[in-house]
């Protein structure tokens, strides 16, 4: 094989069974469907059951990624595991997906953070890795439950989130694949969207719940997502608007659309699983691209394009 490409040839999802409907926090708080869903986008989320861990969401996708792509599962020669809601603070969900998965050929497996940047994060690292001979084939997972790191009582947060996972298997390939992924953080705005909460000595001190500035965020997240889309554009020599599908991170119907309209492309060509998932941070896009992948055909390019807490934002350019 001259040039070393990665390409995707398997994609899976899992979503915890419970379905939280937007009428459900009407109870409880000062809000109501009409709001959450002419705002947002989002009808309802999925959430995970009490115990009910990121890698237990992460196990049945990595097994769906696994048998769409027709491969032994000792053949993963890398796991790279996207989470911002870990099992534990160590070892990595990654390792404990491994074992989950029954795996025993000792292959290198690892967590991203970059949250809702994080699948995206994960896939350039795992592309660059296949490239670079490290690995032939490679499992890249976004999985979390964001419920746990949500103040239920806090309107402007609880109503966006979601839990889920989704897995995609990349293999070598000597033909593009993956053309181009493009990585970016600007960590003088951690403070506009984090949990702030740090966990030593035995106590957690700070909020250990998602703090946002929805109104910064989602300004810079337009600018972001799409000029790191055109950055890999370019790189690739194609037109945004000339995708077969672009899969925005799924954080609010109206980033995405704003986003997907400075681009070019039109909304029949933009995945979109925010009405039925919330925003699923690290999960949100492998959920999207298996949501559509039936509806995909060899030969197709996507786009995939995010944002989240870091800042940190990123896009990738990928023929299937
Ligand atoms: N129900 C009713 N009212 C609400 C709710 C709610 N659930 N949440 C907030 N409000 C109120 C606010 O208190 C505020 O009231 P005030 O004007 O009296 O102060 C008002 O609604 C704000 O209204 P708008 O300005 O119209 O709200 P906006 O259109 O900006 O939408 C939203 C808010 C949805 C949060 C939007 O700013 C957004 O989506 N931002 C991006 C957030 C995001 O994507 N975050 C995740 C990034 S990914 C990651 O890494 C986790």
């Amino acid at each position: 094989m001259s040039v070393r490409y990665s390409r995707i040839v398997g994609v899976g999802a899992h979503l915890p069974e419970r379905v939280m409907p937007n009428r459900e926090f009407e109870a409880k708080l000062d809000t109501d469907d009409e709001w959450i869903e002419s705002r947002t986008g989002i009808r309802e989320r999925r959430i995970a059951a009490d115990g009910e861990l990121a890698s237990d969401l992460a196990l049945p996708a990595a097994r769906a990624a696994i048998g769409g792509a027709g491969i032994d599962a000792e053949d993963i020669g890398l796991i790279v595991l996207a989470t911002t809601t870990p099992d534990m603070i160590y070892p990595s969900t990654a390792c404990l997906l491994q074992h989950k998965l029954g795996l025993r050929n000792e292959c290198a497996a690892f967590d991203v953070q970059a949250v809702c940047s994080g699948f995206v994060y994960a896939l350039s690292v795992a592309d660059a890795m296949i490239r670079a001979g490290r690995a032939d084939c490679a499992l890249v997972v976004g999985a979390e439950v964001y419920s746990h790191i949500l103040d239920w009582e806090d309107r402007s947060t609880c109503v966006l989130f979601g839990d889920g996972a989704g897995a995609v298997v990349l293999q070598a390939s000597d033909r593009p694949g993956v053309i181009s992924t493009r990585l970016h953080a600007d960590g003088s705005l951690s403070g506009k969207l984090s949990v702030p909460g740090h966990v030593g000595h035995g106590k957690v001190t700070g909020r250990p719940y998602t703090v946002m500035d929805g109104g910064a965020i989602y300004k810079r997240a337009v600018k972001a997502m799409a000029e790191a889309s055109e950055e890999v554009c370019a790189e690739g020599g194609v037109q945004p608007g000339d995708v077969d599908w672009f899969i925005p991170h799924q954080a609010n119907r109206r980033i995405m659309t704003a986003v997907a309209e400075r681009l070019g492309v039109g909304p029949d060509r933009m995945v979109s699983t925010v009405e039925l998932h919330g925003n699923t941070s690290a999960a949100s896009i492998p959920l999207a691209l298996a949501s559509a992948w039936d509806r995909m055909s060899e030969g197709q390019l996507l786009l995939l394009a995010t944002v989240g807490g870091g800042l940190s934002w990123g896009s990738a350019l990928a023929r299937i």
